[in-house]
């Protein structure tokens, strides 16, 4: 049992202007591993975000007024005190969504990365001068933070999903206002109390939680303090906040849902292959944007690599992830889990075959086994539909040209992977996937240096490395005139 008295982060109420919120807490936070309530978080509402706005707005001249480093030191603290805490940080992340707690350090880690990374790339946001078409004139572009930015973010990912968006803002020198998952608040109130301990100034970093999802959204995205709306999160909700920014013309930036293939050619290296489906598909229980959601296998390979994919896959451990042993934790709701299981029980009437799992787990009722299919069709519910869960469809393919056509046949294009060792095959293939991250012969592709994003409907903009920056700056032109020879 965890002693949630020595856990000097567990915050409960939104964090507004440097304030922590008075009130009744009266919003449950249930740990998915037992169904039973962490504790009672205060429930805020629309004013609340309005004042969380309007202070992201107060603080907003002084914080871009800072210098790069100024604002480098702060969020490096930031960073420091992140990673000091990372235990404390990973108890109350695995408590109020689940993954093992080896996983959850392991976000905290990818998680601070992103403000170390933002404290230093703000640095290097650098202007342009371009040669003129009239001798007189001289051209400059300048760049400058959007304003205020608000943010939805997601459960899965309750700590990482907020620093790459918050350290790209705050380092871009914008202010930023957050409305984190009803489910995993903790985490977000955490990172909020070691803002502040860093010095972070009052309304740069403001954390607004409620279970108003419409409400609280439609401030964070119609607002016109708001300069800039960011979100991960699915396809479905996105469009209608896209659709709720346009009131207000928003820039706006989206990750969203994917359908990842991960594809098997007969030359790959199968135990490396094995190794990269299994880190792909079962981190987080398999509730990731980029998890492998399809796996392609070339017949000549096929049989092999089933065989010790099913044997890999038997050996993983489904417990609360609080246990040491735990390497699958429980799904974030029984609705959740019902929804995956819904989808094996449908592909399997259309023919697909259960090779492994299929069930819920005997470690509780949000846990889903560790589940393979093979037989599977790329028509199928398993194979049409974002799983979110531990299960992995298996297809056959025979040539490159048709696994192609398949993977590429979804609306989204998140990540995908593949192993081969033919040098050829990967740039024909990589520049074919139509997606916006490829993992070849890697199964793990997210870091603070590369590029996040998608093409098609997962969404917009990039998150982490330099481009990161890109969605949180606004271009300025200047055009000098009058500057004539010198007689
Ligand atoms: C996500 O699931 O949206 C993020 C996954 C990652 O950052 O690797």
């Amino acid at each position: 049992m965890t002693n949630l008295k020595a856990l000097s982060l567990l915050k409960t109420s939104s964090y507004i202007n440097g304030q922590w919120q008075q009130g009744k807490a009266d919003l449950a936070v249930i740990n998915p591993a037992n169904d039973k309530t962490i504790t009672h978080v205060v429930n805020a509402g629309i004013a609340e975000t309005e004042q969380a706005v309007l202070a992201a707005q107060q603080a907003l001249p002084a914080w871009r007024a800072k210098s790069a480093n100024e604002r480098g030191k702060l969020m490096r603290r930031w960073f420091d005190l992140m990673m000091e805490n990372q235990d404390e940080l990973a108890t109350i992340l695995t408590l109020e969504q689940g993954k093992p707690l080896a996983e959850a350090k392991g976000e905290i880690a990818y998680g601070a990365a992103f403000i170390e990374w933002f404290a230093e790339e703000g640095k290097r946001i650098y202007g342009d001068v371009i040669p003129a078409p009239a001798a007189d004139k001289r051209i400059l572009v300048l760049k400058q933070p959007v304003g205020v930015v608000a943010a939805i973010t997601p459960w899965n990912f309750p700590n990482a999903m907020i620093s790459r968006k918050a350290a790209a803002a705050l380092g871009a020198g914008c202010t930023f206002v957050v409305r984190p998952a009803t489910q995993t608040p903790l985490s977000a109130l955490a990172m909020a109390e070691l803002a502040e301990r860093a010095g972070i100034p009052a309304g740069v970093f403001n954390v607004v939680v409620g279970d108003d999802a419409k409400g609280m959204g439609k401030v964070l995205t119609q607002h016109p303090a708001v300069a800039k709306f960011t979100f991960t999160g699915s396809t479905e909700v996105g469009k209608t906040l896209i659709a709720q920014c346009a009131t207000t013309v928003k820039k706006v930036s989206m990750e969203l849902g994917g359908n990842a293939p991960f594809i098997v050619f007969d030359d790959a290296d199968i135990d490396a292959a094995v190794t990269g489906a299994i880190a792909s598909k079962y981190r987080n229980a398999g509730q990731t944007c980029v998890c492998t959601n399809r796996i392609f296998v070339q017949d000549g390979v096929y049989d092999a690599f089933c065989a010790k994919f099913i044997a890999a896959v038997k050996q993983l451990k489904i417990a609360d992830g609080m246990h040491d042993s735990s390497q699958i934790g429980p799904l974030i709701t029984r609705s959740a889990l019902d929804d995956v299981h819904k989808l094996v029980t449908d592909s399997v009437q259309q023919g697909a075959k259960i090779a492994l799992g299929g069930d819920v787990d005997k470690a509780g009722h949000n846990f889903y086994q560790a589940t393979v299919m093979t037989d599977v069709t790329n028509d199928m519910p398993i194979a049409k539909n974002e799983i979110f869960g531990p299960v992995s469809p298996i297809i056959r393919f025979s040539d490159e040209a048709e696994v192609l056509k398949q993977a590429n046949d979804t609306d989204v294009g998140l990540a995908a992977y593949f192993y081969t060792r033919d040098i050829g095959r990967i740039f024909r293939v990589a520049e074919a996937l139509e997606y916006g991250m490829i993992g070849i012969n890697e199964g793990l592709i997210s870091n603070a240096a590369a590029p996040f994003g998608g093409v098609k409907q997962s969404g917009s903009g990039r998150e982490g490395s330099h481009y990161g920056l890109d969605d949180y700056l606004e271009i300025k032109y200047l055009c000098l005139g009058g500057i004539g020879a010198n007689s």
